[in-house]
């Protein structure tokens, strides 16, 4: 009697951890989701213009972004996963503004960085930010 009562005990805690297990995995994979969705709407840009721009500017020959075909360099951190970064490049707080500002212009941030000005306007800048931003946290 004792004995099997403490089984279902044992049982309970178990179903217990296991639906907490499973709500919280279920709650941070969708919270990451919406953030991602937060986070490429706070910046004004259009995702669609995005990988005709990282072709042009050449940021394929030195970053992997495996949803453009060709982004495969390996001179410079991957991008696929940068909107999860707490600091670009180590050095400014990870925002979309900022996201921008080191796309445009990463010697203004740091003249003594390996990524070199390709010369992308701001706005366009702003195009890629939010493409990096929408595609980053899987
Ligand atoms: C010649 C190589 C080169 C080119 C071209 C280049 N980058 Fe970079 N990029 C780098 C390097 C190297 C770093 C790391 C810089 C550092 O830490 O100082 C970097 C850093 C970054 C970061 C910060 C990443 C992180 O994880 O912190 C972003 C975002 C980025 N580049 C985007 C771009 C985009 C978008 C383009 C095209 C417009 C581009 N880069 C073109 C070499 C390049």
């Amino acid at each position: 009697m004792g004995d099997s009562g403490q089984r279902h005990g044992l049982a309970a805690i178990g179903a217990v951890i296991l639906l907490a297990a499973s709500v919280g995995g279920w709650s941070w994979w969708n919270a990451s989701r919406h953030r991602a969705e937060f986070r490429s709407a706070l910046i004004e840009g259009d995702p669609g213009r995005a990988p005709d721009l990282v072709r042009r500017y050449g940021c394929g020959g030195c970053h992997t972004l495996t949803s453009v075909r060709g982004a495969a360099g390996r001179v410079g951190p991957p991008l696929d996963t940068v909107g999860q970064r707490v600091f670009l490049a180590g050095r400014l707080p990870n925002t979309p503004e900022n996201l921008a500002r080191w796309i445009h212009d990463p010697h203004g941030v740091d003249p003594q960085t390996a990524m070199p000005n390709t010369g992308i306007s701001i706005d366009d800048a702003r195009n890629v930010a939010a493409y990096l931003l929408q595609e980053a946290p899987r």
